[in-house]
Protein backbone atom coordinates (compact mmCIF):
# COMPACT_ATOMS: atom_id res chain seq x y z
CA UNK A 1 0.00 0.00 0.00
CA UNK A 2 1.15 3.47 -0.99
CA UNK A 3 0.34 6.79 0.81
CA UNK A 4 2.01 10.18 0.82
CA UNK A 5 5.17 10.93 2.73
CA UNK A 6 4.11 14.53 4.07
CA UNK A 7 0.80 12.62 5.21
CA UNK A 8 1.37 9.45 7.04
CA UNK A 9 -0.78 8.49 9.37
CA UNK A 10 -2.93 5.69 9.26
CA UNK A 11 -1.60 2.49 8.66
CA UNK A 12 -2.16 -0.85 7.51
CA UNK A 13 0.13 -2.33 10.49
CA UNK A 14 -1.37 -5.27 11.87
CA UNK A 15 0.73 -4.42 15.18
CA UNK A 16 -1.51 -4.04 17.33
CA UNK A 17 -2.27 -7.15 19.57
CA UNK A 18 -4.72 -8.40 22.27
CA UNK A 19 -2.21 -10.40 23.88
CA UNK A 20 1.32 -11.00 23.93
CA UNK A 21 2.55 -12.29 20.76
CA UNK A 22 4.86 -15.94 21.48
CA UNK A 23 8.74 -14.05 22.09
CA UNK A 24 9.99 -15.34 18.93
CA UNK A 25 7.70 -13.44 16.29
CA UNK A 26 9.37 -10.05 16.66
CA UNK A 27 12.64 -11.32 18.89
CA UNK A 28 16.32 -9.97 17.69
CA UNK A 29 18.39 -12.89 17.95
CA UNK A 30 21.90 -12.81 17.91
CA UNK A 31 24.05 -15.28 16.14
CA UNK A 32 27.22 -16.40 18.61
CA UNK A 33 30.18 -18.36 16.61
CA UNK A 34 31.68 -19.56 19.69
CA UNK A 35 35.04 -20.39 18.23
CA UNK A 36 35.30 -16.58 17.83
CA UNK A 37 33.17 -14.43 20.30
CA UNK A 38 35.02 -15.00 23.53
CA UNK A 39 37.89 -17.10 24.93
CA UNK A 40 37.87 -17.84 28.64
CA UNK A 41 40.73 -20.01 29.24
CA UNK A 42 43.58 -18.18 27.09
CA UNK A 43 43.61 -21.48 24.63
CA UNK A 44 43.09 -18.46 20.96
CA UNK A 45 39.75 -20.24 20.54
CA UNK A 46 36.50 -19.34 22.06
CA UNK A 47 34.41 -21.37 24.40
CA UNK A 48 31.68 -21.67 26.79
CA UNK A 49 33.22 -20.19 29.58
CA UNK A 50 34.30 -16.97 27.48
CA UNK A 51 30.33 -16.28 26.08
CA UNK A 52 28.75 -16.99 29.40
CA UNK A 53 31.17 -14.03 30.59
CA UNK A 54 30.05 -11.90 27.79
CA UNK A 55 25.74 -12.66 28.69
CA UNK A 56 25.09 -9.34 30.50
CA UNK A 57 27.18 -7.38 26.95
CA UNK A 58 24.61 -8.88 24.96
CA UNK A 59 21.80 -8.21 27.83
CA UNK A 60 23.10 -4.50 27.79
CA UNK A 61 23.16 -4.57 23.82
CA UNK A 62 19.09 -5.45 23.73
CA UNK A 63 19.24 -8.93 22.35
CA UNK A 64 16.43 -11.43 23.03
CA UNK A 65 18.04 -14.47 22.31
CA UNK A 66 21.40 -16.02 21.41
CA UNK A 67 21.63 -18.70 18.67
CA UNK A 68 25.31 -20.94 19.77
CA UNK A 69 26.86 -21.77 16.31
CA UNK A 70 27.94 -25.61 17.24
CA UNK A 71 29.48 -26.54 20.25
CA UNK A 72 29.69 -30.66 20.12
CA UNK A 73 32.16 -32.80 19.92
CA UNK A 74 34.02 -33.17 16.85
CA UNK A 75 37.47 -33.10 14.84
CA UNK A 76 36.65 -29.66 13.88
CA UNK A 77 36.48 -30.36 9.80
CA UNK A 78 33.80 -28.08 8.97
CA UNK A 79 34.26 -25.75 12.13
CA UNK A 80 31.95 -28.18 14.53
CA UNK A 81 29.56 -28.34 11.72
CA UNK A 82 30.79 -32.15 11.56
CA UNK A 83 29.61 -33.35 14.93
CA UNK A 84 31.00 -36.96 16.67
CA UNK A 85 28.84 -36.60 19.50
CA UNK A 86 25.79 -34.33 19.68
CA UNK A 87 25.42 -35.01 23.39
CA UNK A 88 28.81 -34.08 24.22
CA UNK A 89 30.57 -30.98 24.17
CA UNK A 90 34.07 -30.69 22.11
CA UNK A 91 36.70 -30.42 25.01
CA UNK A 92 37.79 -26.88 23.01
CA UNK A 93 34.86 -25.33 23.55
CA UNK A 94 34.06 -26.81 27.54
CA UNK A 95 32.05 -29.32 29.18
CA UNK A 96 28.20 -30.17 29.24
CA UNK A 97 28.63 -28.69 32.84
CA UNK A 98 29.32 -25.54 31.59
CA UNK A 99 26.71 -25.68 28.81
CA UNK A 100 24.24 -26.24 31.92
CA UNK A 101 25.95 -23.01 33.55
CA UNK A 102 25.43 -21.01 30.10
CA UNK A 103 21.75 -21.53 29.71
CA UNK A 104 21.12 -21.11 33.24
CA UNK A 105 22.94 -17.71 33.43
CA UNK A 106 21.16 -17.05 30.05
CA UNK A 107 18.01 -17.52 31.32
CA UNK A 108 18.58 -15.60 34.51
CA UNK A 109 19.38 -12.49 32.38
CA UNK A 110 15.99 -13.13 30.47
CA UNK A 111 18.16 -14.37 27.70
CA UNK A 112 17.08 -17.11 25.12
CA UNK A 113 19.45 -20.00 24.01
CA UNK A 114 19.25 -21.33 21.20
CA UNK A 115 21.55 -24.32 19.86
CA UNK A 116 22.78 -25.50 16.18
CA UNK A 117 21.33 -28.72 15.23
CA UNK A 118 23.25 -30.35 12.38
CA UNK A 119 20.71 -33.56 11.24
CA UNK A 120 21.78 -33.89 7.92
CA UNK A 121 25.08 -35.44 8.13
CA UNK A 122 27.79 -36.13 10.91
CA UNK A 123 31.29 -36.80 11.38
CA UNK A 124 33.30 -39.52 9.42
CA UNK A 125 34.30 -39.80 13.12
CA UNK A 126 30.76 -39.80 14.64
CA UNK A 127 30.61 -43.90 16.46
CA UNK A 128 27.61 -44.72 14.28
CA UNK A 129 30.16 -44.12 10.54
CA UNK A 130 33.21 -45.64 12.20
CA UNK A 131 30.73 -48.86 12.66
CA UNK A 132 29.63 -48.79 9.13
CA UNK A 133 32.62 -48.71 7.60
CA UNK A 134 34.17 -51.65 10.15
CA UNK A 135 31.15 -53.77 9.15
CA UNK A 136 31.57 -53.42 5.32
CA UNK A 137 29.60 -53.71 1.96
CA UNK A 138 26.13 -55.03 2.48
CA UNK A 139 25.77 -54.67 6.44
CA UNK A 140 22.63 -53.02 8.04
CA UNK A 141 24.48 -50.05 10.00
CA UNK A 142 25.70 -48.88 6.10
CA UNK A 143 21.76 -48.35 5.61
CA UNK A 144 21.84 -45.75 8.21
CA UNK A 145 23.88 -43.45 5.70
CA UNK A 146 24.13 -43.87 1.44
CA UNK A 147 26.76 -46.23 0.86
CA UNK A 148 26.32 -47.45 -2.56
CA UNK A 149 28.50 -49.73 -5.31
CA UNK A 150 30.14 -47.46 -8.21
CA UNK A 151 29.85 -46.79 -11.85
CA UNK A 152 31.99 -48.48 -14.61
CA UNK A 153 33.33 -51.61 -14.84
CA UNK A 154 35.13 -51.83 -11.29
CA UNK A 155 32.54 -49.72 -9.87
CA UNK A 156 35.32 -47.04 -10.15
CA UNK A 157 32.91 -44.05 -10.99
CA UNK A 158 30.57 -42.26 -8.00
CA UNK A 159 27.16 -44.12 -8.30
CA UNK A 160 25.75 -40.46 -9.16
CA UNK A 161 26.57 -36.90 -10.73
CA UNK A 162 26.19 -35.31 -7.62
CA UNK A 163 29.01 -32.50 -7.01
CA UNK A 164 29.48 -31.78 -2.98
CA UNK A 165 28.72 -27.98 -2.15
CA UNK A 166 32.21 -27.45 -1.37
CA UNK A 167 33.07 -28.56 -4.43
CA UNK A 168 34.36 -31.68 -5.72
CA UNK A 169 31.84 -35.15 -6.46
CA UNK A 170 29.53 -35.58 -3.47
CA UNK A 171 31.21 -39.04 -3.00
CA UNK A 172 33.83 -40.89 -1.64
CA UNK A 173 35.14 -43.95 -2.06
CA UNK A 174 35.82 -46.40 1.14
CA UNK A 175 38.70 -49.26 0.93
CA UNK A 176 36.13 -51.91 0.10
CA UNK A 177 35.54 -50.56 -2.98
CA UNK A 178 31.65 -48.84 -1.38
CA UNK A 179 31.29 -45.18 -2.27
CA UNK A 180 29.29 -43.37 0.73
CA UNK A 181 27.23 -39.92 -0.16
CA UNK A 182 28.01 -36.36 1.24
CA UNK A 183 27.03 -33.12 0.11
CA UNK A 184 29.81 -31.24 1.80
CA UNK A 185 33.16 -32.31 2.77
CA UNK A 186 33.80 -35.79 2.76
CA UNK A 187 34.52 -35.61 6.60
CA UNK A 188 30.12 -34.97 6.47
CA UNK A 189 28.70 -38.24 5.67
CA UNK A 190 25.21 -37.64 4.82
CA UNK A 191 22.47 -39.74 7.06
CA UNK A 192 19.79 -41.65 5.55
CA UNK A 193 16.48 -40.08 6.81
CA UNK A 194 14.52 -43.12 5.73
CA UNK A 195 16.07 -45.51 8.56
CA UNK A 196 13.75 -45.01 11.41
CA UNK A 197 16.88 -45.55 13.80
CA UNK A 198 17.90 -41.60 12.43
CA UNK A 199 14.85 -40.50 12.69
CA UNK A 200 14.76 -41.70 16.51
CA UNK A 201 17.91 -40.68 17.36
CA UNK A 202 17.47 -37.50 16.38
CA UNK A 203 14.14 -37.22 18.66
CA UNK A 204 16.35 -38.51 21.46
CA UNK A 205 18.54 -36.04 21.07
CA UNK A 206 16.09 -32.86 20.41
CA UNK A 207 15.10 -33.72 23.56
CA UNK A 208 18.26 -33.75 25.26
CA UNK A 209 18.86 -30.23 24.78
CA UNK A 210 15.11 -29.54 25.31
CA UNK A 211 16.00 -31.16 28.59
CA UNK A 212 18.82 -28.61 29.62
CA UNK A 213 16.94 -25.66 29.09
CA UNK A 214 17.40 -24.96 24.90
CA UNK A 215 15.00 -22.76 23.95
CA UNK A 216 15.41 -24.14 20.23
CA UNK A 217 17.20 -25.25 17.44
CA UNK A 218 18.76 -24.00 14.24
CA UNK A 219 18.06 -26.55 11.66
CA UNK A 220 21.53 -26.85 9.37
CA UNK A 221 20.80 -27.57 5.81
CA UNK A 222 16.99 -28.29 7.13
CA UNK A 223 16.13 -28.58 3.32
CA UNK A 224 18.67 -31.47 2.87
CA UNK A 225 17.96 -34.62 4.87
CA UNK A 226 15.60 -36.14 2.60
CA UNK A 227 16.82 -37.24 -1.18
CA UNK A 228 14.79 -37.92 -4.04
CA UNK A 229 14.21 -41.84 -4.51
CA UNK A 230 16.86 -43.57 -6.85
CA UNK A 231 19.63 -40.70 -6.18
CA UNK A 232 19.08 -39.21 -9.65
CA UNK A 233 21.71 -38.07 -11.73
CA UNK A 234 21.18 -33.89 -12.58
CA UNK A 235 22.57 -34.11 -15.82
CA UNK A 236 24.22 -30.55 -15.81
CA UNK A 237 27.36 -29.58 -15.65
CA UNK A 238 27.19 -26.68 -13.43
CA UNK A 239 25.46 -28.01 -10.46
CA UNK A 240 26.47 -25.11 -8.08
CA UNK A 241 24.92 -22.05 -10.30
CA UNK A 242 21.56 -24.39 -9.72
CA UNK A 243 22.11 -24.63 -5.97
CA UNK A 244 19.37 -22.24 -4.31
CA UNK A 245 17.83 -20.96 -7.97
CA UNK A 246 16.44 -25.11 -9.17
CA UNK A 247 14.93 -27.80 -7.33
CA UNK A 248 17.61 -30.40 -6.88
CA UNK A 249 17.42 -33.98 -5.87
CA UNK A 250 19.28 -33.75 -2.79
CA UNK A 251 17.49 -30.22 -1.61
CA UNK A 252 13.75 -29.16 -0.61
CA UNK A 253 12.43 -32.60 -1.26
CA UNK A 254 8.75 -32.83 0.15
CA UNK A 255 9.84 -35.43 2.26
CA UNK A 256 11.43 -33.33 4.83
CA UNK A 257 8.34 -31.74 6.16
CA UNK A 258 6.79 -34.76 7.97
CA UNK A 259 10.02 -34.81 10.10
CA UNK A 260 9.77 -31.04 11.24
CA UNK A 261 6.13 -31.98 11.82
CA UNK A 262 7.37 -34.94 14.26
CA UNK A 263 9.33 -32.39 15.52
CA UNK A 264 7.25 -30.25 16.18
CA UNK A 265 4.77 -32.52 18.18
CA UNK A 266 8.07 -32.57 20.45
CA UNK A 267 8.63 -29.25 20.90
CA UNK A 268 5.30 -28.56 22.15
CA UNK A 269 5.20 -31.10 24.60
CA UNK A 270 8.00 -28.69 26.76
CA UNK A 271 6.89 -25.61 28.22
CA UNK A 272 8.27 -22.13 27.50
CA UNK A 273 7.97 -21.83 23.81
CA UNK A 274 10.76 -23.66 22.28
CA UNK A 275 11.66 -23.02 18.84
CA UNK A 276 12.61 -24.76 15.24
CA UNK A 277 14.41 -22.19 13.01
CA UNK A 278 15.52 -23.38 9.41
CA UNK A 279 17.99 -22.67 7.88
CA UNK A 280 16.80 -23.52 4.33
CA UNK A 281 17.77 -22.52 0.81
CA UNK A 282 15.04 -22.89 -1.62
CA UNK A 283 14.65 -21.68 -4.60
CA UNK A 284 12.08 -19.23 -3.61
CA UNK A 285 10.35 -17.96 -0.39
CA UNK A 286 7.36 -19.48 -1.27
CA UNK A 287 8.85 -22.48 -0.78
CA UNK A 288 10.67 -21.44 2.33
CA UNK A 289 7.34 -20.56 3.74
CA UNK A 290 6.51 -24.08 3.47
CA UNK A 291 8.99 -25.41 6.32
CA UNK A 292 6.96 -22.57 8.68
CA UNK A 293 3.53 -23.89 8.10
CA UNK A 294 1.60 -23.92 11.43
CA UNK A 295 2.55 -27.58 12.24
CA UNK A 296 5.79 -26.97 11.33
CA UNK A 297 9.26 -25.16 12.11
CA UNK A 298 8.54 -21.39 13.64
CA UNK A 299 10.65 -19.32 11.56
CA UNK A 300 12.86 -19.64 8.40
CA UNK A 301 16.40 -17.99 7.69
CA UNK A 302 14.99 -15.33 4.97
CA UNK A 303 18.31 -15.12 2.22
CA UNK A 304 16.47 -13.62 -0.35
CA UNK A 305 17.00 -10.55 1.85
CA UNK A 306 20.70 -11.13 2.28
CA UNK A 307 21.62 -11.71 -1.42
CA UNK A 308 19.48 -8.39 -2.38
CA UNK A 309 21.81 -5.38 -3.80
CA UNK A 310 21.83 -1.92 -1.86
CA UNK A 311 18.95 -0.88 -4.44
CA UNK A 312 15.78 0.84 -3.59
CA UNK A 313 13.62 -1.21 -5.59
CA UNK A 314 15.42 -4.20 -5.21
CA UNK A 315 15.23 -4.12 -1.10
CA UNK A 316 11.15 -3.38 -1.86
CA UNK A 317 10.57 -6.02 -4.13
CA UNK A 318 12.48 -8.51 -1.23
CA UNK A 319 10.59 -6.95 1.70
CA UNK A 320 7.05 -7.26 -0.43
CA UNK A 321 7.84 -10.39 -1.64
CA UNK A 322 8.96 -11.92 1.73
CA UNK A 323 5.61 -10.30 3.57
CA UNK A 324 3.60 -11.72 1.16
CA UNK A 325 4.95 -15.18 1.05
CA UNK A 326 4.85 -15.45 5.13
CA UNK A 327 1.78 -13.99 5.82
CA UNK A 328 -0.78 -17.09 4.16
CA UNK A 329 0.92 -19.54 6.59
CA UNK A 330 0.61 -16.86 9.46
CA UNK A 331 4.68 -17.24 10.24
CA UNK A 332 6.69 -13.81 11.04
CA UNK A 333 9.17 -12.89 8.42
CA UNK A 334 12.55 -13.12 9.32
CA UNK A 335 15.92 -10.91 8.29
CA UNK A 336 19.43 -11.11 8.09
CA UNK A 337 22.20 -9.39 7.02
CA UNK A 338 25.37 -11.22 8.48
CA UNK A 339 26.24 -14.63 9.44
CA UNK A 340 29.41 -16.82 9.40
CA UNK A 341 28.64 -18.38 5.73
CA UNK A 342 28.82 -15.09 4.14
CA UNK A 343 30.76 -11.93 3.87
CA UNK A 344 29.98 -9.42 6.09
CA UNK A 345 27.45 -6.66 5.27
CA UNK A 346 30.17 -3.90 5.52
CA UNK A 347 32.38 -5.06 3.21
CA UNK A 348 29.36 -6.73 0.67
CA UNK A 349 27.82 -3.25 0.47
CA UNK A 350 31.06 -1.70 -0.12
CA UNK A 351 31.95 -3.03 -3.67
CA UNK A 352 29.75 -1.42 -6.10
CA UNK A 353 30.62 -4.29 -8.32
CA UNK A 354 29.29 -6.87 -7.05
CA UNK A 355 27.59 -8.38 -4.10
CA UNK A 356 28.65 -12.01 -4.04
CA UNK A 357 29.00 -13.67 -0.32
CA UNK A 358 32.59 -14.77 -0.79
CA UNK A 359 34.26 -11.59 -1.62
CA UNK A 360 38.04 -10.83 -1.66
CA UNK A 361 38.49 -7.16 -1.83
CA UNK A 362 38.10 -4.82 0.66
CA UNK A 363 36.02 -2.34 -1.40
CA UNK A 364 35.48 1.21 -0.33
CA UNK A 365 35.17 0.78 3.53
CA UNK A 366 33.57 4.01 4.18
CA UNK A 367 30.87 3.39 1.58
CA UNK A 368 30.28 0.44 3.14
CA UNK A 369 29.67 0.77 6.80
CA UNK A 370 27.58 3.29 5.92
CA UNK A 371 25.25 1.68 3.94
CA UNK A 372 25.41 -1.57 6.53
CA UNK A 373 24.11 0.63 9.27
CA UNK A 374 21.52 2.04 6.88
CA UNK A 375 20.64 -1.34 5.82
CA UNK A 376 20.87 -2.48 9.50
CA UNK A 377 18.48 0.27 11.04
CA UNK A 378 15.66 -0.54 7.81
CA UNK A 379 16.01 -4.73 8.99
CA UNK A 380 15.16 -3.06 12.41
CA UNK A 381 12.14 -1.41 10.79
CA UNK A 382 10.81 -4.37 9.25
CA UNK A 383 7.65 -6.88 10.90
CA UNK A 384 9.20 -9.86 12.33
CA UNK A 385 12.73 -11.62 14.03
CA UNK A 386 15.94 -9.87 12.96
CA UNK A 387 19.12 -12.21 13.49
CA UNK A 388 22.11 -10.73 14.00
CA UNK A 389 25.92 -12.14 13.16
CA UNK A 390 28.41 -11.09 16.13
CA UNK A 391 30.81 -8.44 15.45
CA UNK A 392 28.08 -6.52 12.82
CA UNK A 393 27.07 -4.04 15.77
CA UNK A 394 31.16 -3.11 15.86
CA UNK A 395 30.87 -2.32 12.40
CA UNK A 396 33.17 -5.11 11.48
CA UNK A 397 34.56 -5.28 7.74
CA UNK A 398 35.23 -8.72 6.32
CA UNK A 399 39.20 -9.46 6.39
CA UNK A 400 39.92 -10.54 2.96
CA UNK A 401 43.52 -10.90 3.16
CA UNK A 402 44.18 -13.61 5.68
CA UNK A 403 47.00 -15.53 4.20
CA UNK A 404 45.95 -18.69 2.85
CA UNK A 405 48.24 -20.93 5.91
CA UNK A 406 45.51 -19.86 8.47
CA UNK A 407 42.89 -20.35 6.71
CA UNK A 408 40.51 -23.38 8.12
CA UNK A 409 37.35 -23.25 5.85
CA UNK A 410 37.17 -26.50 3.99
CA UNK A 411 35.44 -25.12 1.06
CA UNK A 412 38.73 -23.65 0.67
CA UNK A 413 40.93 -26.20 0.23
CA UNK A 414 38.45 -28.15 -1.51
CA UNK A 415 37.96 -25.58 -4.53
CA UNK A 416 41.41 -25.04 -4.66
CA UNK A 417 41.48 -21.74 -3.27
CA UNK A 418 38.99 -20.06 -6.22
CA UNK A 419 35.75 -20.35 -3.20
CA UNK A 420 35.62 -20.67 0.16
CA UNK A 421 36.50 -17.39 1.68
CA UNK A 422 34.48 -17.99 4.96
CA UNK A 423 36.96 -17.62 7.20
CA UNK A 424 36.76 -13.97 6.48
CA UNK A 425 34.05 -13.35 8.59
CA UNK A 426 35.40 -15.75 11.62
CA UNK A 427 37.99 -13.69 12.74
CA UNK A 428 37.68 -13.84 16.91
CA UNK A 429 35.85 -9.89 17.39
CA UNK A 430 37.93 -7.22 19.29
CA UNK A 431 37.08 -6.32 23.00
CA UNK A 432 39.53 -4.17 24.00
CA UNK A 433 41.61 -1.31 22.44
CA UNK A 434 44.68 -3.37 23.36
CA UNK A 435 46.07 -6.37 24.33
CA UNK A 436 47.44 -9.51 22.62
CA UNK A 437 43.83 -10.42 21.17
CA UNK A 438 42.19 -7.11 21.92
CA UNK A 439 40.49 -8.85 24.48
CA UNK A 440 39.27 -11.83 22.74
CA UNK A 441 41.02 -13.75 25.53
CA UNK A 442 44.41 -13.86 27.65
CA UNK A 443 46.44 -15.62 24.65
CA UNK A 444 46.40 -15.35 20.80
CA UNK A 445 43.58 -15.95 18.27
CA UNK A 446 43.05 -18.73 16.16
CA UNK A 447 42.74 -16.66 13.18
CA UNK A 448 45.29 -13.69 13.00
CA UNK A 449 42.91 -9.82 14.11
CA UNK A 450 43.87 -7.16 11.85
CA UNK A 451 45.78 -4.43 13.76
CA UNK A 452 43.41 -1.69 12.95
CA UNK A 453 40.49 -3.52 14.87
CA UNK A 454 41.36 -2.19 18.31
CA UNK A 455 39.42 0.91 17.40
CA UNK A 456 36.60 -0.91 16.37
CA UNK A 457 36.50 -2.60 19.93
CA UNK A 458 33.64 -2.78 21.94
CA UNK A 459 35.81 -0.71 25.03
CA UNK A 460 36.83 1.68 22.25
CA UNK A 461 33.16 2.27 20.66
CA UNK A 462 31.07 2.01 24.02
CA UNK A 463 29.79 5.60 24.92
CA UNK A 464 30.93 7.22 21.96
CA UNK A 465 27.90 8.63 20.13
CA UNK A 466 27.14 7.75 16.58
CA UNK A 467 29.68 5.02 16.79
CA UNK A 468 27.90 1.57 15.56
CA UNK A 469 27.74 0.26 18.61
CA UNK A 470 26.06 2.81 20.13
CA UNK A 471 23.34 2.89 17.04
CA UNK A 472 22.60 -0.97 17.70
CA UNK A 473 22.21 -0.10 20.98
CA UNK A 474 19.78 2.62 20.81
CA UNK A 475 18.01 0.57 18.04
CA UNK A 476 17.22 -1.96 19.90
CA UNK A 477 16.22 -0.01 22.70
CA UNK A 478 13.95 1.75 20.75
CA UNK A 479 12.52 -2.11 19.33
CA UNK A 480 11.86 -3.22 22.72
CA UNK A 481 9.67 0.39 23.65
CA UNK A 482 8.39 0.34 20.45
CA UNK A 483 6.14 -2.59 20.35
CA UNK A 484 4.36 -1.88 17.18
CA UNK A 485 8.05 -2.25 15.34
CA UNK A 486 8.43 -5.79 14.59
CA UNK A 487 5.14 -6.54 15.03
CA UNK A 488 2.60 -7.83 12.49
CA UNK A 489 3.07 -8.51 8.66
CA UNK A 490 2.67 -5.64 6.96
CA UNK A 491 4.09 -2.19 6.08
CA UNK A 492 2.88 0.82 4.57
CA UNK A 493 4.83 2.31 2.03
CA UNK A 494 4.83 5.95 1.22
CA UNK A 495 5.76 7.86 -1.72
CA UNK A 496 9.33 9.08 -1.90
CA UNK A 497 12.09 10.55 -4.10
CA UNK A 498 13.29 7.60 -6.30
CA UNK A 499 16.04 5.37 -4.15
CA UNK A 500 14.41 6.12 -1.19
CA UNK A 501 12.52 4.25 0.87
CA UNK A 502 9.71 5.39 3.11
CA UNK A 503 7.81 2.94 5.32
CA UNK A 504 5.05 3.43 7.98
CA UNK A 505 4.63 1.25 10.84
CA UNK A 506 1.96 1.89 13.87
CA UNK A 507 3.09 5.62 14.66
CA UNK A 508 6.37 5.34 13.18
CA UNK A 509 8.38 5.84 9.90
CA UNK A 510 11.32 4.90 8.48
CA UNK A 511 13.43 6.50 5.64
CA UNK A 512 16.28 5.08 3.86
CA UNK A 513 18.05 6.87 1.22
CA UNK A 514 20.20 4.29 -0.88
CA UNK A 515 21.63 6.82 -3.26
CA UNK A 516 25.15 8.49 -3.34
CA UNK A 517 23.46 12.00 -2.50
CA UNK A 518 21.34 13.74 -0.11
CA UNK A 519 17.78 13.92 -0.49
CA UNK A 520 15.21 16.41 1.13
CA UNK A 521 12.03 15.40 2.22
CA UNK A 522 9.18 16.58 4.25
CA UNK A 523 10.12 16.01 7.64
CA UNK A 524 7.61 13.35 8.15
CA UNK A 525 7.84 13.55 12.13
CA UNK A 526 10.02 13.90 15.23
CA UNK A 527 13.42 12.18 14.27
CA UNK A 528 14.10 9.09 16.53
CA UNK A 529 17.69 8.00 15.68
CA UNK A 530 19.62 8.06 12.39
CA UNK A 531 22.55 6.28 10.77
CA UNK A 532 24.15 9.65 9.43
CA UNK A 533 23.79 13.32 10.09
CA UNK A 534 19.88 14.08 9.38
CA UNK A 535 18.96 17.57 9.57
CA UNK A 536 15.54 19.39 9.91
CA UNK A 537 14.69 22.93 8.89
CA UNK A 538 11.50 24.23 8.29
CA UNK A 539 9.97 21.41 8.24
CA UNK A 540 12.49 20.09 5.18
CA UNK A 541 14.38 16.42 6.18
CA UNK A 542 18.04 16.17 4.46
CA UNK A 543 18.99 12.70 4.26
CA UNK A 544 22.73 12.27 3.51
CA UNK A 545 23.47 9.35 1.02
CA UNK A 546 23.05 6.10 2.06
CA UNK A 547 21.56 6.94 5.82
CA UNK A 548 18.35 5.49 7.46
CA UNK A 549 16.42 7.48 9.74
CA UNK A 550 13.57 6.19 11.90
CA UNK A 551 10.37 8.89 12.96
CA UNK A 552 7.60 9.33 15.30
CA UNK A 553 4.69 10.26 14.13
C1 LIG B 1 25.43 -24.59 6.89
C2 LIG B 1 26.35 -24.02 7.91
O1 LIG B 1 25.94 -22.72 8.21
C3 LIG B 1 27.75 -24.06 7.31
O2 LIG B 1 28.67 -23.35 8.09
C4 LIG B 1 28.15 -25.50 7.15
O3 LIG B 1 29.40 -25.55 6.50
C5 LIG B 1 27.12 -26.26 6.33
N1 LIG B 1 25.78 -25.97 6.71
C6 LIG B 1 27.33 -27.75 6.49
O4 LIG B 1 26.92 -28.15 7.76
Amino acid sequence: MTQHLAAPATTTTTGTRAEPAPWWRDAVIYQVYPRSFADGNGDGMGDLAGIRSRLPYLKELGVDAVWLSPFYASPQADAGYDVADYRAIDPMFGTLHDADALIRSAHGLGLRIIVDIVPNHCSDRHDWFRQALREGPGSRLRERFHFRKGKGPDGELPPNDWESIFGGPAWTRVEDGEWYLHLFAPEQPDFNWEHPAVQDEFRSILRFWLDLGADGFRVDVAHGLVKAPGLPDIGSGDQLKLLGNDVMPFFDQDGVHEIYRSWRRILDEYEGERVLVAEAWTPTVERTALYVRPDEMHQAFNFQYLTTNWDAQELRTVIDGSLAAMRPVGAPTTWVLSNHDVTRHATRFANPAGLGTQLREQGDRELGLRRARAATLLMLALPGSAYLYQGEELGLPDVTDLPDEVRQDPSFFRAEGQDGFRDGCRVPIPWTREGVSYGFGAGGSWLPQPRAWGELSVEAQSGVPGSTLELYRAALAVRRDHPGLGAGSMVTWLDAPDGVLALARDGFLCTTNTTGAPVRLPAPGTLLLATGPVTVTDGVAVLPADTTAWWTV
